[in-house]
Parts: structure tokens; C-alpha cells; sequence
């Protein structure tokens, strides 16, 4: 069997458009503009709509990582929806994701890995990629992270934002994609950053309502310490990994938690600022949505170029770490399949549109009735 190479083809992002400044926060907490910026890098974030949730983040970024690829919903068999905001605690928010876009021929599940959700996706989908059971993927990090925030916490509610970011994987022998990852984890942290309640330890109630424990909390000192010390070292060993090192790396792309923590990493690699991506000042923290999100401004800028090697390193809740190395290479040297397995192929995905787009309008009509 030929090796099979995973490869980025399509990358998208939404963010809802309601803006809450540092300004407004204090409005509403005893903090201000200055404490948030010094401290965080922090300006503005992006705060979901009553009408935007997860679910509704994921499939508009999805959308557009598609529209990207040039591939139908239908070309998808594997998708990963990152979180730790989902839709509903089951079913995962990946079948529902699966569902609005018609992708029928795809397999669906979500992962929970805090921030550093997206990292595990992409690298659990490139490695089903590679084995050569999965060929085209699509990997989202997406988080309403505004609906389990305690916005009487001025130690939290600063910090974090909504949104989502999606890319799609593809298979192919080009050389390229995703060279190498590492994944990490240290349960014994798992108290730092937490949601306490709604789980099989704490079922809601009224008590754990009253106590305000459906809300995020964290020791930020600890992951703070955590992080400026896992990154580095992440870094270098997946760019070990990769058979690369520091000076052929383009572009660090960390998860956006603080820009003080970002500084202090990048330091320690000796990576000048030029090579490191930010948009935190505008986003804030989106947990898992950080690295996908600022993964697509970047090529949306230009910031990243055919044959570029580029990081995206993150942490998280759990605690978890993770890096994944990149050889990014849209687009790819076109892969053709004899001509009787391409009209094969095409009549199957058509035939899966067709199929979904029935169930759909069937499942409407019947719900019409029922209302009726
Ligand atoms: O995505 C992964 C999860 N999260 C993170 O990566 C967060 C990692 N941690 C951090 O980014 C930082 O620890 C924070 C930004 C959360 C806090 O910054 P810090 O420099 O570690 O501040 P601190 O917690 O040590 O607090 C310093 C002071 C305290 O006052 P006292 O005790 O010195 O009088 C806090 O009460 O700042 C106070 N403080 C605030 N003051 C104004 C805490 N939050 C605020 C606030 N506005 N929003």
C-alpha cells in the first residue's frame, strides 16, 4: 500500500459579530481596559448571539473550509468537532454537524482536550488519514464558551471569547500535510481548569445552579506556569519529530490564552515576533476555536506560503498539550483515479446528496404535519 499523506485543502472561521470591549467588561466587573491589555493582550471579544451556538459556529466555519477544498459535503467521511461548550453533553455535536450538512457518507464524534481540542483532531484525523481507512476529514474547533462563563468573575469572565475554525484534511502520496504530531496529558491538574457541575458527579440541581458551579473555573496562575512551560517544549519535540528545527520553521501558531504567555514561549525558542501569529487582542481566548481560527486568518493574509513549515501548539484543560508540524501544500499535485473509479465515485457522492437532501425534506414535511 502506498503511503497516504494528510493534507490541509480547506480552512474556514466564524465569529459571531456582537463585540464586548475590555470597556464594557468594566461595566459589568470591577476591571478595566489597562489591567486587561497589561496583563492578557486582550482588547475585544466576540460573544454568540441567542441564536448562535456551537453547533451554528461549526457548520458556517465547516462551510467555508469546504467551499475552500472545492469538495462537497458528501466527500467527507470523518468528522471531528472539538469542544468543551457542545450542543448537548450527547449527541455529539459532530453528528449534528454531519446531519446540517448533508455529509452523509461521514463518521462523527466529538473530543474533549480544553484548548487543546483542535491539536488532538487534527492529529487523531491525519493518523486515520495516513492508515489509509479515512481520505478526506474535517476537523473543527468550536466553542460558546460566553454560555458557561460567571460573568461576576472578573478573574475569568475577562479572558474568554466565541467561535469557531475548520479545516479539511485530504489524503494523497504528495509529500507534505501534517509531518509529525505530539500529543500530552497531566490528570493530575485536571482541578485547575473545570467545569464542575452537570457531569455524573455533580447532576444539575437546584443546589449546583444556586452555587453558580455550571461555570468555568480556574487557578490561572497554575495553567499559566503550566503553559509558558509546556510550549517550548512542545514545539521542539514535534519539530523533532517532523526532522526539522527552529530556524526552518515560518510560522508558531499558539493558542491564543494570553499574549504574555505567547511572548514568554517564543522567547525561550529564540523565534523572532515577525514569525509568531496573534489575533488575541481581537478574540480573546476561544479554547479549542483559538488555533483553527487564527490557522485561517493567517493564510487569509498571506502570512502563510506553498512549502511553508508552520506550527500550531497549544494547551489546555485536562491538563493536555500538543503540537502539530505542518508542511502546508495547496494546492496538491492532482491525484487522478482511473476514469471507471472516478465516475464510480462521483455517482456515489451524488447519489448521497440526493438521498440526504430527500431525508431532509421528508423529515420537514413530517415535522410540519406533526406541528399541524
Ligand atoms: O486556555 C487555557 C486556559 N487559560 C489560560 O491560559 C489562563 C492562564 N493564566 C493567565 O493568563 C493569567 O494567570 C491571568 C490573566 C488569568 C491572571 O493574570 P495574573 O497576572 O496571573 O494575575 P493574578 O491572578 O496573579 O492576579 C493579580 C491581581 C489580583 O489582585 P491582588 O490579589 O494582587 O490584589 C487579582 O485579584 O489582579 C487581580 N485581578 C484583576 N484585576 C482587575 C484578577 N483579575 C482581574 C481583572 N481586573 N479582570
Amino acid at each position: 500500500m502506498t503511503t497516504r499523506h494528510a493534507h490541509i485543502v480547506g480552512w474556514g472561521k466564524a465569529v459571531p459579530e456582537r463585540v464586548l470591549t475590555n470597556d464594557d467588561l468594566s461595566q459589568m466587573v470591577d476591571t478595566s481596559d489597562e489591567w486587561i491589555r497589561t496583563r492578557t493582550g486582550i482588547g475585544e471579544r466576540r460573544i454568540a448571539g441567542d441564536d448562535e451556538t456551537t453547533l451554528t459556529l461549526s457548520l458556517r466555519a465547516a462551510r467555508q473550509a469546504l467551499e475552500r477544498a472545492g469538495l462537497n459535503p458528501a466527500h467527507l467521511d470523518l468528522i471531528i468537532v472539538a469542544t468543551v461548550t457542545p450542543e448537548h453533553n450527547f449527541p455529539a455535536t459532530a453528528c449534528l454537524v454531519q446531519d446540517g450538512l448533508g455529509a452523509t457518507n461521514a463518521a462523527a464524534f466529538d473530543l474533549s482536550a480544553g484548548c487543546t481540542g483542535f491539536v488532538y483532531g487534527l492529529s487523531v484525523a491525519a493518523d486515520l488519514i495516513a492508515g489509509g481507512n479515512y481520505d478526506t476529514a474535517l476537523v473543527i474547533g468550536a466553542e460558546t464558551l460566553s454560555r458557561i462563563t460567571d460573568w461576576n468573575d472578573r478573574a475569568t469572565c475577562v479572558l474568554f471569547g466565541d467561535g469557531a475554525g475548520a479545516v479539511v484534511l485530504q489524503g494523497s502520496e504528495a509529500k507534505g500535510g501534517v509531518l509529525a504530531t505530539i500529543l500530552g496529558a497531566d490528570g493530575s491538574g485536571g482541578d485547575l481548569l473545570k467545569l464542575p457541575a452537570g457531569g455524573s458527579r455533580e447532576p444539575a440541581s437546584h443546589r449546583t445552579v444556586a452555587e453558580g458551579r455550571h461555570y468555568l473555573q480556574m487557578r490561572g496562575r497554575e495553567v499559566f506556569r503550566f503553559a509558558v512551560r509546556k510550549m517550548p517544549a512542545a514545539t521542539r519535540q514535534v519539530l523533532e519529530r517532523a526532522g526539522e528545527d527552529l530556524e526552518s520553521l515560518d510560522l508558531l501558531i499558539p493558542h491564543q490564552a494570553n499574549q504574555r504567555i505567547i511572548q514568554s514561549a517564543t522567547r525561550g525558542l529564540k523565534i523572532p515576533p515577525e514569525k509568531v501569529f496573534s489575533n488575541l487582542e481581537r478574540y480573546g481566548n476561544t479554547s479549542s476555536a483559538s488555533i483553527p481560527i487564527a490557522l485561517c486568518e493567517a493564510v487569509e493574509q498571506g502570512r502563510v506560503q506553498r512549502d511553508d513549515l508552520v506550527v500550531c501548539v497549544g494547551f489546555g484543560a485536562g491538563l493536555t498539550w500538543g503540537a502539530a508540524a505542518i508542511r502546508w501544500s495547496v494546492p496538491l499535485p492532482p491525484e487522478r483515479p482511473p476514469r471507471r473509479v472516478q465516475f464510480w465515485q462521483e455517482m456515489r457522492y451524488r447519489y448521497a446528496a440526493l438521498r440526504s437532501l430527500v431525508r431532509r425534506l421528508l423529515r420537514r414535511l413530517l415535522s410540519l404535519g406533526v406541528r399541524e
